[in-house]
């Protein structure tokens, strides 16, 4: 049984083979924490690492001789106020201006299995065995509130996902003015924190800071996980580097605004908080209901960044992506955006559609323009019915037509957005987030719909059915172009005004959710200006998803690196673009574009009517390669080797779970004259298998162990002045 209760020493002990979780019940009823790292043997008691000391001025949580004082606890779901002076995890204020509580332990059940925790999106369990739960229950009896804090260890797997459920059992009204979905005390601050931050266009770069005494975090208070901090925290021992070293990852499974934070006390503790962002949060708990928090996902690794990621993209790729596209391949696409933008004839997408099948691509995906009177993204938005000036035949027509070149056919939709000049702002001026009286901010002459309100949600999807009943659609992108301001809801009280911004996230899950549920087959790629809400929340839904805006190879090397710390390949839309490129002007290799994009969701976005003969050529060989790998790509194990946040070369593999064959790129930045050679490490390989691969155009047989200890030797003078900066190798490895 992984998951043990000690109730002679009333401690919890949660644990695989390679990771332990304990918590104890302390003297006062509350839960201490006392452990989580590598797996500990368990035993009756590990009480020992429970600290106390009554230091000056410390105030106690029971009476003398009790020394147990919670400023100097490590805790399990603190609160602030009882002489705990650091951030606590949740806030209830009561009907008399009261914040305080005293949740103590009442009860707990262990079980196997997971179970949903709905509204919100989780990761899911399949089979039997695969992971035990714990619900820990706790009671204030001033409140009649309980809060269940649920675990769940997997078992072949170092992970453990976390959630609490505040259930109001009495009469009184509550307020939440926080509610995390963990805190995690650890006893030191030895640690180095790696963020994903960034901005549009240069979304999830890789962030590594010492942390120190006080408060340091990541967070959105825009709505949407955000371009600017992924929902993600990695604390690691200094000194852990891809391949070596601790390290414990924290990812939530949320798409809203969010808040990760840590403290480090003045006694060198460390505690960690996760969960939607308080500043943007407030709750009403009344008689009888209850609030659930979204889950996060905590992974050890003792072994590195590589396996911390590695343990990541399994579990998210096969337990929290799901449905009809988790485990097929994914088809080649060809994205209309940076050939057209809304400047496009029915002509001219049939046009584009025919040379697109020309070269091997599979599904003809049209973006943005296609419907009211969307000439330019001042209108247009919130009305989904084709435009017939452009598209006479409609979308039924068009998808239709390019179904029959032997395409699926693909559509772009920003179901959350509207223009003031649309039918839909006209009929429901009110149906957008904004304050009445006030000035409300436009973005991209857009305004978000009040996704807090069931009608709304109703209305868009009964307009976005009509749409798919009617015609042949095999895919959506569904856009998110701007950030919530005045998060004022007119469908919700003044006392209410605080549980907009969450609802809001919860419409747009639920609207996932239904379309889902009547057209299961249809394949999602979630987009937000590119990668600003690329979060776990949206992969539930949606298994891929627009990684950046940012199309050029060089940027996409930093970006795509930084989102594989959390994020599979296979759910990095990835995109090889024209030059020069349309966000940075820069001039790339075709063979690099097709190396970077093929480590993603792959497709094209640019206008194939400029090609050359040449280039044609090679693209089509290039889909015909993507084609023959996209599965190991997809599915296979990925490593980073060299980091372009730390030199200018950049280099991965992915090897096949059998470690049977794998493909390895290295990618150059500029070349410089007379320089040394190169030996490129590979990663991952069996040691003593035997493999083959093409080396300057021959074939050469090297074990698994010279592939990665002596590495493969590189020339790059020859490199340099054969292709020029920029240029990239890659190496299919195959077992002999
Ligand atoms: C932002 C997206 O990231 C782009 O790919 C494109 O779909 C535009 N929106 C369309 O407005």
């Amino acid at each position: 049984m992984p998951i043990v209760f000690h109730s002679g020493s009333r401690e919890f002990h949660i644990f695989n083979k390679d990771v332990s979780y304990i918590i104890e019940i302390m003297e006062n009823n509350e839960l201490g924490h006392l452990y989580y790292g590598k797996r500990l043997k368990d035993r009756e008691s590990f009480s020992y690492l429970h600290q106390e000391e009554a230091r000056p001025l410390a105030a106690l949580a029971g009476n003398t001789p009790s020394k147990l004082c919670l400023q100097y606890a490590r805790q399990e779901y603190p609160s602030y106020g009882k002489g705990d002076y650091r951030y606590g995890a949740y806030i209830i204020e009561q009907p008399n201006g009261s914040k305080i509580t005293k949740f103590e332990y009442i009860s707990h059940k262990i079980y196997n299995g997971k179970k949903e925790i709905k509204p919100l999106p989780s990761t899911y369990v399949e089979q039997e065995g695969e992971a035990t739960s714990i619900e820990i229950v706790l009671f204030d009896k001033i409140i009649n509130t309980e809060f269940i804090l649920t675990y769940t260890v997997f078992e072949n797997r170092p992970v453990i996902t976390r959630n609490v459920k505040f259930v109001n059992k009495g009469n009184l009204s509550l307020i939440i003015q926080s509610a995390m979905s963990a805190c995690i005390d650890f006893p030191d601050r030895e640690f180095e924190m790696i963020h994903l931050s960034g901005a549009w266009a240069r979304e999830r770069h890789v962030k590594t800071r010492k942390i120190e005494q006080g408060i340091q975090s990541v967070y959105s208070m825009r709505g949407a996980s955000s371009a600017e901090h992924n929902p993600f925290i990695a604390m690691k021992r200094v000194g852990t580097i891809e391949d070596f070293g601790e390290v414990f990852g924290f990812s939530l499974v949320y798409s809203g605004s969010f808040l990760g934070q840590v403290e480090v006390c003045s006694h060198d503790t460390t505690r960690i908080i996760m969960g939607i962002h308080p500043n943007t949060f407030t709750w009403i708990l009344g008689e009888g209901q209850d609030f659930q928090t979204p889950e996060l996902v905590m992974v050890y690794s003792d072994c590195g960044l590589n396996k911390m990621s590695q343990t990541y993209h399994e579990l998210y790729r096969t337990r929290l992506v799901r449905g009809y596209w988790r485990d097929r391949e994914r088809p080649v696409l060809l994205n209309n955006w940076e050939a057209t933008y809304m400047d496009f004839t029915e002509d001219g997408i049939i046009q584009l559609a025919k040379k697109a099948k020309d070269i091997g691509v599979e599904l003809f995906v049209l973006d943005d323009g296609w419907f009211g009177t969307r000439d330019d993204d001042t209108q247009g938005l919130g009305d989904w019915y084709a435009n017939l000036n452009k598209l006479p035949d409609g979308i039924s027509g068009l998808s239709r037509k390019v179904e029959a070149l032997g395409l699926k056919f693909g559509l772009w939709i920003e179901p959350e957005m509207v223009n003031k000049n649309s039918e839909l702002y006209r009929a429901h001026p009110d149906w957008i987030l904004s304050t009445p009286d006030r000035f409300e901010s436009p973005s991209r002459y857009q305004h978000v719909l009040d996704y807090s309100r069931p009608e709304v949600v109703d209305a868009i999807f009964h307009m976005l059915d009509q749409l798919l009943s009617t015609s042949k659609i095999s895919y959506i992108k569904w856009d998110m172009n701007r950030y919530i301001t005045e998060c004022y809801s007119r469908g919700a009280s003044s006392l209410e005004q605080g549980m907009v911004m969450h609802k809001y996230i919860l419409g747009v899950y639920s609207l996932y959710a239904r379309l889902l549920d009547k057209y299961p087959e249809l394949l999602f790629e979630s987009c937000s200006s590119g990668g600003a809400r690329f979060d776990p929340g949206m992969l539930y839904y949606s298994p891929q998803v627009w990684c950046s805006d940012n199309t050029d190879a060089v940027e996409r090397l930093k970006i795509q690196y930084g989102t594989s710390m959390v994020y599979p390949v296979s759910t990095m839309g990835a995109h090889v673009s024209a030059i020069p490129n349309h966000q940075v002007n820069r001039i790339t290799p075709l063979k690099t574009r097709g190396n970077v994009a093929y480590f993603g969701a792959f497709g094209y976005e640019l206008d194939l009517n400029l090609l050359s003969d040449e280039e044609q050529k090679e693209v089509t060989e290039q889909i015909v390669q993507y084609k023959q790998y996209r599965k190991l790509i997809h599915q296979g194990t990925f490593y980073r080797i060299e980091s372009p946040f730390e030199q200018e070369d950049t280099a991965w593999i992915v090897v096949s779970e059998d470690k049977k064959e794998a493909i390895a790129v290295y990618f150059f930045n500029l070349h410089h004259a007379n320089v040394g050679w190169l030996c490129f490490k590979l990663k991952g390989l069996d040691s003593d298998k035997q493999y083959v691969l093409s080396l300057n155009d021959k074939e050469v047989s090297m074990s698994g162990s010279e592939l990665m200890y002596a590495g493969i030797p590189l020339d790059r003078n020859k490199e340099g002045k054969k292709y020029g900066d920029f240029s990239s190798l890659l190496f299919y490895i195959r077992e002999e």
